[in-house]
This record gives C-alpha cells, structure tokens and sequence, in this order.
C-alpha cells in the first residue's frame, strides 16, 4: 500500500493506493469524522464494489444512492437528488459523503458534498484510471448544464481518497486505455525520465500489472498534487494540465459526444499541440514523433477521426478559449518534459496545424 500527502494546510489530505484497499476499512474509517455516510455510486459500479464499501459502515448510520451511468447524468438533477438522499439520512454538519466510481461520480458528488450545508466532507474511491490518476485528486468538483460541460462546480479538496487498484480488472479496455493517455501527459508536460519509464512498461501496463499500474498511478498522483499544492485554483501552473485538452475538447464535440473517450481525444489533441509546437519552431519534431509513438504502443488514437473538418475545430477551440479568457491561450511544449502556457497564437498556424492533421487522418 503507499500513501501519499496532498498538503494544503488545514485541507491537506492523504491519497491511497493498492489492490483491495476498499475492503479494508482500517484504512479509510479514520477519514470518516461523523456519523452519517452517505454511499454515492451508479448502476455500473454498485453491483462490483458496493458491498465491499457498505460492509466497513455498519456501525454507522448509513444509505447509498445509485445513480444511472453516464456523463449525461452529471447533472443539476441528480444533485438535487443526493440533497434529497442526505436529507433523509438526517446528515449534519459532520456527515460524509463517499463517491465510489468514476469521474462523473466523484464530481457530481463532491460538489453535492461542497453545498450541503455550506460543505461537508467526502472521500473519493475512484474506480477508473481516469479518476484514479486525475479527477480524484485536486478538488475540481462539478456538474454539467445543458449549455455545456461542467459549467457549475466548485473547488472542494476531498478528506481522503482511496485508490483499490483491484477495480481496475472490471473496467472495459477502451476505458483504461482513456485513463492512460492522463497518465502519459504527466510525462509529456513534465517529466521525460517516467515517459521513458512508460515506454519501458508498456506491456505490462496494456496487461494491467499491478506493479507496474501501482508505479504508474502513484507517480500521476504525485505529479498531480504537487501542481495542486503549488496552484490550486488554477491561476498559473495548473494550466499546464490542459496539455492537449483544448484540441481534445474541440474533437470529443465535433465527433459527437461519447464517439471519442476524453482520453481519447487529449492522446490526439496532445500530438497536435506536439506538432504545432514543431511547427512554430518551439520543440524539436523529434519528440513529437516519439510521444505518437509511446501512444500508439499503448494503443491510443493519435489520428483526427475521419471527416472532421479543421475550420470548425478551430471555431471550436477559439470558442472555449474564448468562454474561459476571451483570447486565444494554448498548452504548448519545448519538447518532452517541457510544457508551458501560449498567448497569441495565429489562428491560422493553428488552422494550418489542424489542415495538416485532418489530411493524415485515417
Ligand atoms: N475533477 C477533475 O479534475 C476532472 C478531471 C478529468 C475529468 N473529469 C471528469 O471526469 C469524468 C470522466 O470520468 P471517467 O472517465 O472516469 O468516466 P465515468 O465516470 O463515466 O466512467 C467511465 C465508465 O466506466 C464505468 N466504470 C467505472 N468504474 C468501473 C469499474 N471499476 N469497472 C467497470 N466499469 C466501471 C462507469 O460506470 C462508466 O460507464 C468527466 O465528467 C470529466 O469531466 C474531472
């Protein structure tokens, strides 16, 4: 088991991993402080892992709420239900929420968590690779809105968050490949040595080797809460974990969403933002090629999807930088290891970027 420390003052908190952790309460029960727990998971994952978790709570007054699976249902709605849900637990100021499953249920219900009663504490037990190695830890919390994507949130550092890297067998292969592509960012953006080390393992990540995928999650995690501690609300190095995601959200909305995983998208958004780095004379495209080629040995996309159109993607792209600053700001790199933050790019080297791309598209 290794343990790792998110320090933030009075908020700091510890992160867990290991195989079967979840079945051991002796490592999560201290995280709980009241009474009340409240047992937040979906229909996918309760059947698997539920049990496992209720049984450590029995001497608690506890319930479970399961919602419907999928990004769809990261909405305003089904907060509004884990309100209900804490309600009839009588939950106090003390309660717990925990979130057993994947992203969509650890933002949903730790921003449930940060409104009720002006915030409580919750745990995250993250079940996919995704949100083992990222939304688990920093406390971006949020739901989505029909105008978009995780437009209403708010910033709440869980009281723990327990990684039972066991879980990760039931989870489908597209799924895990997702969260490996988060995996592979750290490297690409901030340490060339772990990339290396990805590349040295790659099979016995794409067989789901529980020393190696231990290594690889604690070093995301890691990576992931040093840049928290040192940036927590995303005003200046924080950014640099966008690598990628601003092509890759442009892509997930033109392909239609759930076509291309999120993960997906940020391994192709990331060769992108890799190949315009070259192009703008920044990073060597050597380096570009090597991180393709670490993508496609983990069998992740590093190719636009057919048909998708590079004017519209930038409209896209301008669009979302636009509803966060009002100008064009990118994650670009000086080469592996070396990521950083871009102002005023011309749309039309992006453009021509993007041309280039979708003519290689397969
Ligand atoms: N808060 C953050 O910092 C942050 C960062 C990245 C992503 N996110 C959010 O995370 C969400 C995506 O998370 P995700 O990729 O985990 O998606 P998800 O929660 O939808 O899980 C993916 C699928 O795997 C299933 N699943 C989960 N665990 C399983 C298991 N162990 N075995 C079998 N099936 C399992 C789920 O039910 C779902 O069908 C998005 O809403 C995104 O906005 C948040």
């Amino acid at each position: 088991m290794k343990h790792l420390e998110v320090e933030l003052g009075e908020r700091s908190y510890r992160i867990h991993i290991g195989a079967g952790s979840l079945q051991q309460p002796a490592i999560w029960r201290p995280a709980l402080r009241g009474r009340h727990v409240l047992v937040l998971s979906n229909t996918v994952v309760a059947p698997l892992y539920l049990d496992a978790v209720l049984s450590g709570l029995t001497d608690l007054t506890h319930s479970s709420l399961i919602l419907e699976d999928g990004e769809q249902h990261k909405s305003f709605e089904n907060v509004a239900r884990v309100f209900d849900a804490l309600a009839d637990l009588g939950a106090s100021r003390d309660a717990t929420l925990v979130t057993l499953g994947g992203g969509v249920i650890g933002d949903l219900g730790g921003f449930a968590a940060a409104c009720w009663m002006r915030g409580i504490d919750f745990v995250q037990m993250p079940t996919t690779l995704l949100a083992m190695v990222d939304s688990s830890v920093g406390g971006k919390t949020g739901v989505n809105l029909p105008a978009g994507k995780n437009l209403v949130g708010a910033f709440h550092q869980p009281r723990a968050v327990i990684i039972d890297t066991a879980t990760l067998a039931s989870l489908p292969r597209r799924e895990y490949l997702a969260g490996l592509a988060e995996v592979i960012k750290y490297g690409a953006i901030g340490d060339a040595t772990f990339l290396d080390w990805l590349g040295q393992h790659a099979d016995a990540l794409l067989n789901r080797d529980a020393r190696a995928l231990d290594e690889a999650i604690a070093f995301s995690c890691r990576y992931k809460a040093g840049v928290v501690v040192r940036d927590e609300r995303e005003l200046g190095e924080r950014a640099l974990l966008n690598f990628g995601h601003t092509f890759g959200h442009a892509i997930e909305a033109e392909a239609g969403y759930g076509q291309v995983l999120h993960g997906e998208a940020v391994a192709i958004g990331m060769i992108l933002a890799a190949r315009l780095s070259a192009s703008l004379g920044l990073a060597p495209p050597a380096d570009a090629d090597h991180l393709q080629a670490l993508l496609s040995r983990l069998d992740l996309p590093t190719r636009l999807p057919p048909g998708l159109d590079a004017q519209r993607l930038l409209d896209r792209m301008v669009l979302d930088k636009k509803s966060l600053s009002g100008k064009l700001r990118l994650i670009l790199w000086r080469g592996i290891g070396k990521a950083e933050i871009a102002g005023g790019i011309d749309d039309s080297a992006i453009l021509a970027s993007l041309q280039d791309a979708a003519m290689q598209s397969i």
